[in-house]
């Protein structure tokens, strides 16, 4: 999601740009099955299960369905794989680091295999899952790469005669259950740091998308990562994500998903032997757009910040506060965007939004749609689905939004933009921080005063100051409130999948 700020050498002559990506054509789905031990695995009741392109509702491809008797054998050889004296845990810190910089260039050779596997399986854009996600899973990777050997403890004193330091030790076998929206990427966000500090994993992908987390699988044994290092078992929620949550030998569990089934999570976590717990959840985030904000600027990235991904983001600009003065124009300028939005097959090159995941978030939108306008806000343009076109949706947005409409409480994860008007600061704030969400903010400003007093005022994980989306490696991610426990990446991530230990050793006063 990162912007690269490309340097520009003097005296260089002119490049072409590079010409675009290629999707791979009639790429054959090679991995499909349950990955434990480096090995590909049935499963042990017999059952497979579907996964379907939401662009053509086809069918992709059966894949292996995993339960708790298969958690239970990708469990036994992760910790296995965690033992004292095991290859893994023997390895030097170098050594792993450079294990996570030979998958990041697996990742760069394979990227168009895995950008087309994303799309096939998710229908995100094809050049969004090569530029964003698998750019994102590179950065990642890399970034904790140069982790892993500088991972320290300190030395402390003390009021007695000792030396007392502190080492960070990896946690154990952590359980990894990840969504649908960004599946590589936020695979990536839990393997890499779990793997920097020496852990072992054990995954559920998505059951809608299942496919690059398997294809990940054989980089992984390709590379050389220790069998048991990595194991993935594909299935669904209530079966082997319940199985990862309640299991007594993982020590730590990242979550993302819904706010509903991360309170189980953590429930089942807090139950089975309280497992330490990460978890990225919902966000209805707030959008604020001042009068003296650069409304180009404010209007694209409002319209990117929530119709990005299909709106199906976590982050997704979901409240867009707009102050009364320049209202009527960015609605106005929201609307154009939205209607020149290409919809269509995210292979094409000019497609900007592809499908929605499935039938029932296809449902749950229009329900959403439908109540926007029964409360009486007013729809702009789109609002319904793309007749006989399966599960698009139209570039919707409404205006005259009020704060007690269910668009504006609920998160929507659709391409909805509710816009609604403010008239001071100090109320916006209020309103913004009403609900129990607080993963992201963004605010439009050309006054620094009031840019830092918000950044200052407002109860988010995240606030993005004139840009959006502005995620990096190398910052910390994660939400306030009902959004969700503890941090993704950055170096904040590192306390996450470590427990520091503190080893006290007396000195001897009379020696020497
Ligand atoms: P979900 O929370 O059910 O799915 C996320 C992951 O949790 C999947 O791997 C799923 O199999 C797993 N899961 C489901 N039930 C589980 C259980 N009992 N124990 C352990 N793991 C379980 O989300 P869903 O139903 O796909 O989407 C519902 C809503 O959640 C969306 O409309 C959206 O509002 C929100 N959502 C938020 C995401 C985010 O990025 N924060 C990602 C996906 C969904
Ligand atoms: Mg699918």
């Amino acid at each position: 999601m990162a912007t690269t700020n490309g340097a520009v050498e003097n005296g260089q002559p002119d490049r072409k740009p590079p010409a675009l990506p290629r999707p791979i054509r009639n790429l054959e789905v090679k991995f499909t099955k349950i990955f434990i031990n480096n090995e590909w695995h049935e499963s042990k009741s017999g059952k497979k299960f579907a996964t379907y392109n939401p662009s053509t509702l086809e069918k992709i491809c059966e894949v292996e369905e995993g339960d708790k008797p298969d958690v239970d054998k990708a469990v036994e050889a992760a910790q296995a794989a965690f033992q004292r004296g095991s290859p893994w845990r023997q390895l030097d810190a170098l050594s792993r680091g450079r294990l996570l910089h030979q998958l990041a260039d697996l990742l760069e050779r394979d990227r168009a295999v895995l950008a087309t596997l994303e799309t096939m399986d998710s229908g995100k854009p094809f050049l969004h899952a090569f530029f964003i996600d698998l750019e994102g899973c590179i950065k990642t990777l890399r970034y904790f790469a140069g982790w892993a050997d500088k991972i320290q403890g300190r030395t402390i004193p003390t009021d007695d005669n000792v030396v007392c330091f502190t080492r960070h030790e990896p946690i154990g076998v952590c359980g990894a259950i990840t969504p649908w929206n960004f599946p590589l990427l936020m695979l990536v966000w839990k393997l890499a740091p779990a793997l920097c500090c020496g852990n072992t994993v054990v995954v559920k992908p998505a059951e809608q998308t299942p496919l690059t987390a398997l294809y990940l699988g054989s980089l992984i044994k390709e590379v050389g990562f220790p069998p048991g290092v990595v194991n993935i078992v594909p299935g669904f929620g209530p079966t082997v994500g319940a199985a990862i949550s309640s299991h007594p030998q993982i020590s730590k569990i990242a979550f993302t998903g819904s706010t509903e089934v991360g309170k189980l999570v953590k429930e089942a976590a807090s139950r089975s032997n309280l497992k330490r717990v990460t978890l990225e959840l919902g966000g209805k985030n707030p959008c604020i757009v001042c009068a003296d904000a650069d409304l180009d600027l404010a209007v694209e990235c409002a319209h990117q910040g929530v119709f990005f991904n299909q709106g199906q983001c976590c982050t997704a600009a979901s409240r867009v506060f707009v102050e009364e003065p320049v209202y009527t124009e960015f609605v106005r300028r929201s609307v154009e965007y939205a209607k020149k939005r290409p919809v269509g097959d995210p292979f094409d090159v000019r497609t900007e939004q592809g499908p929605q995941i499935d039938q029932k978030q296809l449902n749950k939108i229009l329900d959403l749609i439908e109540s926007g306008k029964k409360e009486g806000a007013k729809l702009e343009c789109g609002g319904s689905a793309i007749e006989d076109r399966g599960l698009f949706i139209k570039p919707t947005v409404f205006s005259e939004v009020t704060d007690t409409m269910r668009i504006a409480r609920e998160e929507i994860f659709g391409p909805v933009q509710p816009i609604l008007k403010f008239k001071s600061i100090e109320e916006v704030i209020k309103r913004a921080n009403s609900l129990e969400y607080g993963l992201t903010a963004a605010v439009f400003t050309k006054n620094l005063d009031k840019a830092l007093k918000l950044a200052s005022a407002l109860e988010s994980g995240t606030v993005w100051i004139n840009c959006y989306n502005a995620i990096y490696a190398q910052a910390p991610f994660g939400g306030f409130k009902m959004s969700g426990n503890g941090r993704e990446l950055g170096e904040y991530a590192l306390a996450e999948y470590t427990e520091v230990k503190t080893v006290t050793i007396k000195l001897d006063d009379k020696n020497p």
